[in-house]
C-alpha cells in the first residue's frame, strides 16, 4: 500500500488522527496495528470524560486514560485530550451543586485532569458543544448555574494547569456557515479580544450522505471553506476533530455510496490545504464495525470511516491518502 497516511501526514506537517476505544488495545490486535501504523495522533472516545474519569464526587479514575496516554507516547503519536468540560454530560452530582461549588469542582477537576496529563497533551477540548443549531447557548447546567462565563472561566483554568497544552473549543453541527458557527465565531472572537486563553477551534463534521436523522447533511465544501477563513483569519490553529458520513441514507448501491463518501473527504481534505492553520484532521473511530454510528447512534449499518469492518481500506482511505501524497 505504499506510504501510510501517518507517514504522508508527517511530510505535510500535519496531524491524522482517529477517537480510540481504549479497551479495544489489548482485545484486537489488528485496531491496534492500524492505529499504531496509520495515525500519528489519538482522541480517547470516551475514557477522559467526566462519566468515565470521575464516577463519583470523589473518585478519579484514571486507569484507561492512562493507558491511552502511554499507548501515544510509546508510538511517537501526539494526543488530543477530550475533554474537560461539556456541558450536557455532566455527571449528576455536578449538575446539582450551586454555582459557587460547581466553580470550585471545575477547577478541581481541571487541575487534576490537566495536571495529569501536564506536557503530554497536544490539545485538549477544554470546551465542548456549547451552543444549539438557534445559536443560543445549550440550556445545560453550566449555562443556568454559572452561565457563558464558565467558558472564560475554564479556558483560564485549564491554561494556568498546562501552560503547554493549545486550548480549543470543539462544537458540533459548526463546520459550515449557519447559525451555530455564526454564534461560535462571535463568541470566539469575544473571548481572544478579552485575552483568555484560546489557541484553536474544532469542528466536528458528524455528517452523512442523502438526509442523516441524526447529523447534518453533507455540508458544501466551499461553505466550509468560507467558515474556516474567518476563524483562520482570527489566527487560531482549526482541526476537524470527530469526522464521520454516514452513508445509510444515501442514494445507489452500497459501493457507489462507499466512492460518493470518498469524494467527500477528498473534496474537504483538499480544501483545508488551502487553511494555513490547518493542522488536523481527525476521524471518529478507526473502523467501521466499532463506529458509534452503527453501534450506539442509529443501529443500522453503515460505513462512516476510512477501514470497513475487516480493517480494510476503503475508497475513502485511498482518497485521502491521494490528497496527502499529491496536494490539490
Ligand atoms: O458500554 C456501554 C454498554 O455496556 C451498554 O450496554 C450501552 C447501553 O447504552 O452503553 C454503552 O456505553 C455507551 C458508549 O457510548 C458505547 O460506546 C454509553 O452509554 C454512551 O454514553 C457512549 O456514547 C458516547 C457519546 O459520545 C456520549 O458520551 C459515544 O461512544 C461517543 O462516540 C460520543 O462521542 C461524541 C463526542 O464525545 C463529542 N461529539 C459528539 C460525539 C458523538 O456523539
Amino acid at each position: 500500500m505504499g506510504q501510510s497516511l501517518r507517514e504522508l501526514a508527517n511530510k505535510r506537517g500535519i496531524y491524522i488522527g482517529a477517537a480510540v476505544n481504549v479497551d479495544l488495545l489489548a482485545k484486537d490486535r489488528e485496531y491496534k496495528g492500524l492505529l499504531q501504523k496509520e495515525f500519528n495522533m489519538v482522541v480517547p472516545e470516551n475514557v477522559m470524560k467526566w462519566k468515565h474519569i470521575r464516577p463519583d464526587k470523589n473518585t478519579f479514575s484514571f486507569e484507561k486514560a492512562d493507558e491511552l496516554v502511554a499507548f501515544a507516547e510509546g508510538n511517537k503519536m501526539v494526543v488530543r485530550g477530550h475533554t474537560l468540560v461539556w456541558g450536557t454530560e455532566m455527571p449528576d452530582w455536578f449538575v446539582q451543586l450551586n454555582s459557587e461549588e460547581m466553580y470550585k469542582s471545575l477547577e478541581e477537576h481541571i487541575n487534576k485532569v490537566a495536571g495529569r496529563y501536564k506536557k503530554k497533551i497536544y490539545a485538549w477540548d477544554v470546551i465542548n458543544e456549547a451552543l444549539t443549531d438557534e445559536g443560543e447557548f445549550n440550556n445545560d447546567c453550566l449555562t443556568r448555574t454559572i452561565g457563558p462565563k464558565y467558558l472564560e472561566l475554564s479556558l483560564k483554568l485549564a491554561r494556568e494547569t498546562d501552560p503547554n497544552a493549545k486550548l480549543f473549543w470543539n462544537e458540533w453541527g459548526a463546520d459550515c456557515l449557519n447559525k451555530r458557527s455564526d454564534k461560535f465565531y462571535e463568541l470566539v472572537k469575544e473571548l481572544l479580544s478579552k485575552k483568555i486563553p484560546l489557541d484553536g477551534v474544532g469542528f466536528q463534521m458528524h455528517t452523512g450522505l442523502g438526509r442523516p436523522k441524526t447529523t447534518t447533511p453533507l455540508p458544501d465544501v466551499e461553505n466550509v471553506r468560507k467558515n474556516f477563513e474567518r476563524f483562520e483569519k482570527l489566527g487560531l490553529e482549526i482541526h476537524i476533530t470527530e469526522m464521520d458520513v454516514q452513508i445509510q441514507d444515501g442514494q445507489g448501491s452500497w459501493n457507489e455510496r462507499l466512492d460518493q463518501e470518498a469524494d467527500f473527504y477528498r473534496d474537504i481534505l483538499k480544501m483545508t490545504l488551502d487553511i494555513s492553520n490547518f493542522k488536523a484532521i481527525v476521524l471518529w473511530g478507526v473502523n467501521d464495525k466499532y463506529s458509534w454510528i452503527s453501534n450506539w447512534l442509529t443501529h443500522n449499518e453503515d460505513a462512516p470511516l476510512l477501514f470497513d469492518k475487516n480493517n480494510k481500506p476503503k475508497p475513502a482511505y485511498f482518497a485521502i491518502k491521494e490528497v496527502l501524497e499529491k496536494g490539490k
